[in-house]
């Protein structure tokens, strides 16, 4: 077993300038949770390749919360798998805390993805057949430090429905019982891809502040995939995609809760 906790600095890739990744984009956060350096990808297909990322650039920072904006085909998917773990690019290379992630094997990058990445997606893949705490403890049984499936869901104010199954559920509380799922590992990161794509206005509104609340009280390092540019201000900084490249990056002076937001 070669894949090392974090922390160890042996592998610290070579310092680079700030400003040679967006000045503006420098939060006020902490330090650097991801590098991604040249990020491409390429899906072959019989004789068609997609080229989904195109050599992307980007830095996330410890605690802080990163919205992704981008018309439908842009690649955000795509990297955002690529962080998590879940995908590989074709070319480029990925760290996570200084680790190069991109030179990990299957064993390693499963251990990577189980220790620190928190994943919520479009539609919740919630288990029918188990309560909302049971959905919750699958994940806290097989985590090194998780905190207890009731604390997770009370995060996400949903400590009056732990015996509640999915079906006796509406959308926003499935989605928050999939965001107590994902934080009750305490992951270091927190990746969602379009986590109100499939609720209304006002119940993704509640799911947003679950999310915002896990990365405060958390401090994890959140990206966040929408399609409503309105959800941009809850944001620290906003990167905007298109045809598989990062076409700006701009920071919030000021966050904005989500019960601010419209959109
Ligand atoms: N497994 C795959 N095989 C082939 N092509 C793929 C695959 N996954 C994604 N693509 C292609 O890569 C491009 C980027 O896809 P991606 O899912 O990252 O976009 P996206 O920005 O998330 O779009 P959306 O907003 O519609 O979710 C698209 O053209 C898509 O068709
Ligand atoms: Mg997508």
């Amino acid at each position: 077993m070669t894949y090392r906790s974090v922390g160890l600095e042996s592998m610290t890739p070579p310092d680079t300038s700030p400003d040679s990744r967006g000045a503006a984009a420098r939060p006020r956060t902490g330090d650097e949770t991801f590098r991604a350096e040249g990020i491409s990808k390429v899906y072959e297909t019989g004789d068609t390749k997609v080229h989904a990322l195109r050599g992307v650039d980007l830095s996330l920072y410890e605690g802080e919360l990163v919205v992704l904006l981008g018309p439908s085909g842009s690649g955000k998917s795509t990297l955002l798998n690529i962080l998590g773990g879940l995908d590989q690019p074709s070319s480029g290379t990925l760290y996570f805390r200084g680790e190069e992630v991109t030179a990990f094997n299957p064993e390693e990058l499963t251990l990577f993805r189980r220790d620190h990445i928190g994943f919520v997606f479009q539609f919740y893949n919630l288990i029918p057949s188990l309560t909302a705490q049971e959905n919750v403890a699958l994940v806290t049984e097989i985590a090194p430090n998780p905190m207890r499936a009731d604390e997770a869901l009370a995060l996400v104010g949903l400590d009056h429905r732990l015996d509640h199954f999915p079906a006796q559920m509406s959308g926003g509380e499935q989605q928050r019982v999939a965001i107590a799922r994902a934080i009750a590992k305490n992951p270091s990161v927190l990746l969602c891809d379009e986590p109100t794509g499939a609720l209304d206005s006002k119940t993704g509104v509640v799911v947003l502040e679950a999310i915002a609340r896990a990365n405060s009280e958390l401090n994890t390092t959140t990206a966040v995939i929408t399609h409503n540019a309105g959800i941009a201000e809850m944001a620290d900084r906003v990167i905007r995609f298109a045809d598989g490249h990062i076409i700006s990056v701009e920071r919030n002076e000021h966050r904005r809760s989500p019960e601010d937001l419209t959109w």
